[in-house]
Parts: C-alpha cells; structure tokens; sequence
C-alpha cells in the first residue's frame, strides 16, 4: 500500500471509531419533548421520559424541552422520579447551543462540557449552566421559568 494510501485509510478509519460511538449513544438517547407554555413556565407529562422496548417500560435519563417561545431548548435530567435537573442549552463562554450525550452536555464550538447538574467540567467555558427549578406533579413536571 502506498504512504497517501495508507495515511487515508488509517485516518478514516481512526476518525470512524472515534464518531460512530458518540453518534450512535447521542442518536438512542436523545428524545425531544414539545412543552407547553403557561405562566409558570414550561411543562411536560412524565410519560416523556419512559419507552417501550419488546414490551418492556423503560426509562430514558434525559429529554430535550423545546417550545417556539423559547430560545435555547432545555435539558432536563431524571435523577429519580423525585429529582430532575433542568438546564438552559446555551453555552456559558460565547452562547452557542449545546448538545446533549447522556449524563454531559457538550459545546460544538470551543469544547466545553457541563454535567447533568450544569457544572462546568471542561473549559473554556468557567461559568455553571443556568438551571431552573421543576416543579414535580402526578403526572408531569413544570420548568419554572420566573426566576430567571
Ligand atoms: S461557545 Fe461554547 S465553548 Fe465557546
């Protein structure tokens, strides 16, 4: 085989073993919620966290909040039916929308990542996530968007 070959193939497949993982894990766990707007803030049924596989209930960790009224979309994590985080998914250091990857989200532009509790735990970016408080209902949760 040929260097120009060989360096093609090489950095092929090397680049495909690094992205097909991350995009098959952020492919099976990304769920988008459309929620509804009201004066508190934004709200969305339980049942957006769970799925069926082979007749089996399952619980996804995380969905992305969207609603047209809102700028960024929200990241809202399931600790346990009792404690869920919810996360603006604008970057702290310049503002761009972040992307979600189970427990992390991560920044397209310069690299940062937050935790599911909006942590910083990669710079450049120094500054937490803003979070908002959810208020847990029977059957849904509400984003509470005043104290923002
Ligand atoms: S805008 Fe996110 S790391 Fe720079």
């Amino acid at each position: 085989m040929k260097r120009r070959a060989f360096i093609r193939q090489t950095c092929i497949t090397c680049v495909s073993g690094g992205l097909i993982p991350f995009l098959i894990t952020g492919c099976q766990a990304t769920h988008y919620a459309s929620g509804v707007m009201d004066a508190t803030g934004i709200s969305v049924s339980k049942s957006e966290f769970t799925y069926l596989k082979k007749e089996q209930t399952l619980t996804r960790q995380y969905i992305i909040v969207q609603n047209d009224k809102l700028e960024f979309p929200i990241y809202v994590y399931r600790f346990s039916d009792t404690e869920y985080s919810a996360l603006w998914m604008k970057c702290t250091h310049q503002g761009a929308e972040l992307q979600a990857s189970g427990e992390a989200l991560h920044c397209p532009s310069h690299g940062s990542e937050f935790t599911n509790k909006g942590a910083v735990s990669n710079g450049p970016a120094e500054k937490n996530l803003r979070s908002f408080p959810i208020i847990i209902q029977t059957e849904t949760i509400t984003i509470d968007l005043r104290q923002s």
